[in-house]
């Protein structure tokens, strides 16, 4: 890019700052209902609404009520909706064997949207956190967390939401290989359609508390995922991993958390041009709401700058959990 420098007063680059008309006439990013992507918890049961304590104005929704979510966020004009199971303590085992049931709570869901609100897109989620007895996203053996092993069952857990009629599958565990393997399964099953949106640049990251507290994680898990989510400290190796995971049939990918790594998505849209998502996660969507709720900032203002940064930093789309709060607004509603 040439810049010009033009000397003051020749120019003055407040001159295009100066109302709003102006502003908007050069505005140089836009945030669109099209943007968002919603993470929503579920829950067993009926007709249930469970306030998660940690994230103010977010749900654990049942099956019913998370098709009225889907029908919401489709009026709204959000693309996606992305699905997150609460497993009850009984079904948490060694083998994580409720992760590819065909009826578990999540594969419930997709159906029951897919019937409900066709229009709607779902994302589902690979990791066998919800259902692992020790909280870790792989099978964990002599305290290691083994990495082919789970890879084969992550293959049958992405088939089974497959099967269940999901669009988007979004593997978050971060083995090795698990795209390959996946992206394979779903060809010989005949799932040539199924997108994958790659957790590849997922760093193990402070930021995720909430999170297992609202899928019922946090008690179980023992130790720290640093053996297979990526180092803080690092950058060259998130690039890595997303040229890995598009050679093995990733169709798109994801930077995890996003305010503290806009870095990288520039870095990643920069380099590979491709389909690039932030996760503005659990932590960050909680540090609004905290500040908000005591006076300290202005959440609607604090939640659209937040937003616009993924914009800004080169991202096609955000997962968060403001999605229907910001649609409404950008709607006029
Ligand atoms: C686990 C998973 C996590 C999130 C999405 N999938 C947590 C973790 O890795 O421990 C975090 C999302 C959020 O914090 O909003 N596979």
């Amino acid at each position: 890019m040439t810049t010009i420098h033009a000397s003051f007063p020749s120019q003055r680059l407040r001159r295009m700052r100066k109302s709003a008309a102006l502003r908007n006439l050069v505005r140089e990013n836009t945030l669109t209902t099209d943007d968002l992507i919603w993470p929503v918890f579920l829950r067993d049961g009926e007709n249930v609404v469970e306030p998660v304590a940690s994230m103010p104005g977010v749900n654990r929704l049942s099956v019913d009520k998370v098709v009225e979510a889907a029908q919401e966020a489709y009026d709204l004009g959000i693309p996606v909706i992305c699905l997150f199971p609460y497993t009850n303590a009984s079904l948490k085992t060694e083998d994580c064997a409720e992760a590819w049931n065909p009826d578990n709570l999540s594969n419930r869901a997709t159906r029951a949207i897919k019937a409900a609100v066709p229009g709607i897109a779902v994302m589902t989620d690979v990791a066998l956190d919800p259902y692992n007895i020790n909280g870790h996203d792989g099978f964990v053996e002599d305290g290691e967390i083994v990495n082919d092993r789970t890879v084969e069952a992550l293959v049958k857990m992405a088939l089974s939401q497959a099967d269940a009629g999901c669009d988007i599958i979004g593997p978050s565990d971060m083995m090795d290989g698990r795209i390959g393997a996946i992206r394979a399964a779903l060809e010989d099953a005949g799932h040539q359609n199924v997108t994958l949106m790659s957790y590849s640049a997922k760093y193990a990251s402070a930021f995720y508390g909430p999170f297992r507290d609202a899928v019922g994680a946090s008690g179980a898990l023992k130790g720290d995922k640093k053996t297979y989510q990526m180092d803080p400290a690092n950058s060259d190796e998130a690039l890595r991993l997303v040229a890995r995971d598009l050679n093995e049939g990733a169709d798109m990918v994801m930077v995890k958390p996003g305010m503290p790594y806009l870095d990288i998505c520039r870095r990643v849209k920069d380099e590979f041009g491709v389909p690039t998502f932030a996760y503005q996660v659990s932590g960050e969507y909680a540090m609004i709401q905290a500040a908000a709720q005591n006076g300290w900032i202005d959440g609607e203002k604090a939640m659209i700058e937040s937003l616009m940064a993924f914009k800004r930093a080169g991202c096609d789309g955000i997962l968060t959990y403001f999605a229907p709060e910001v649609a409404k607004l950008l709607n006029g509603q």
